[in-house]
């Protein structure tokens, strides 16, 4: 080997040394980016947990002196635009990403690109199948375990029932007529959400009977469009909404409200801000709330970790090694004497 290639090759070996820590000893990181992608900037429930996980980073600075850059972007439902901000999070060299699938079922390509670059990722509220899941050890869940939500919503009812019967079958006749918006159809929470809401309805011994359904995709203004329609075709007959989430339970309130209808109870999901404003004004008979603040600090929490290079954090116990479920709560407004 000639005195030129040793160099060359020294040189190189010292360049690979270098880009993997070099001697062992690395410097400690005293800053920190994270990429974060909304599947929608403007969906109420993911808007409150940005502003737990803004609020978190901040914490987490004050308290270790550790600089904290937050990248967060709107993927505006288009898992095409996710993909390439997934893309430029990692040429911008983000050393996390929290990302939020906007299709849970394709986030295939994302997850290429972050272990193509080692970036390891904590996706939120909408969980990539499982198959994707197990790529890697580096992807993580974070939610709220969707059919235990259901059984709470389904549980405030049959309590109410169990308790006071008048106030459920408002015009006791024996039977419960309800009807139930529902969200994204190819959403984990929909499909499990008003299976186990329902089954727990009917096994708790409240005598429902359904009078329509239909998909308003976490909207307020779809589920109001909806509900208006309903209250038209089915004239006082409706006695209980049973919504997939706070927003759409709202835009049912909203027409009920137009139309002057009084005395239906309206059950959501979420614990959203509005969602609870209308519970304590009476408006809403109750909602199962996730814990927001344990959500963001388990979100953030691991980005943290794992930007730093650390083991993932003991306060949020990981099952499978990649899925953390955030504790959640049944609120309901208070009993009429
Ligand atoms: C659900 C939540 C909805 C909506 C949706 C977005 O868990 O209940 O309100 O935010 O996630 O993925």
């Amino acid at each position: 080997m000639t005195g030129k290639r040793i160099t060359g090759l020294l040189l190189t070996m010292c360049m690979l040394l270098n880009a993997c820590g070099g001697t062992g000893r690395e410097e400690p990181k005293t800053s920190i980016r994270i990429g974060i992608s909304l599947y929608r900037g403007d969906d109420t429930f993911i808007n409150n947990i940005r502003s737990i996980l803004e609020e978190k980073a901040k914490e987490y600075e004050q308290e270790n002196g550790i600089k904290v850059t937050l990248d967060i972007q709107d993927a505006k439902g288009s898992q095409n635009t996710q993909n390439n901000q997934v893309e430029r999070f990692i040429s911008l060299g983000c050393d996390v990403l929290c990302i939020n699938p906007v299709d849970r079922m394709d986030a295939s390509v994302m997850i290429d690109r972050a272990m193509n670059a080692q970036v390891p990722v904590v996706f939120f509220n909408r969980q990539p199948v499982e198959e994707d899941m197990n790529r890697w050890d580096q992807l993580y869940y974070i939610g709220v375990d969707a059919k235990e939500t259901a059984m709470l919503q389904g549980q405030m009812v049959v309590d109410l029932y169990r308790e006071q019967p008048s106030a459920v079958d408002r015009n006791g006749d024996g039977v419960v007529s309800y009807v139930l918006l529902e969200g994204e159809s190819s959403h984990q929470d929909s499909l499990i959400r008003t299976e186990w809401s329902i089954r727990t309805l009917k096994d708790g011994g409240v005598p429902v009977e359904k009078i329509t359904g239909g998909i308003a995709n976490w909207e307020r203004s779809q589920a109001s469009a909806l509900m208006e329609q309903w209250l038209g075709s089915y004239p006082d007959t409706i006695e209980l909404v049973v919504s997939n989430n706070d927003d759409m339970a709202l835009g049912a309130l909203d027409a009920l409200e137009r139309a002057g209808v009084t005395g239906v109870n309206v059950v959501g999901i979420d614990g959203t801000t509005p969602g609870i404003e209308a519970l304590e004004s009476g408006k809403l008979l109750g909602t199962v709330s996730s814990n927001k603040e344990i959500y963001g600090s388990a979100v953030m929490g691991l980005a943290v970790s794992k930007a730093l290079g650390e083991a993932e954090p003991e306060e949020y116990p990981l099952s499978n090694g990649h899925y953390y479920w955030t504790p959640q709560e049944i609120l309901i407004r208070p009993m009429e004497e």
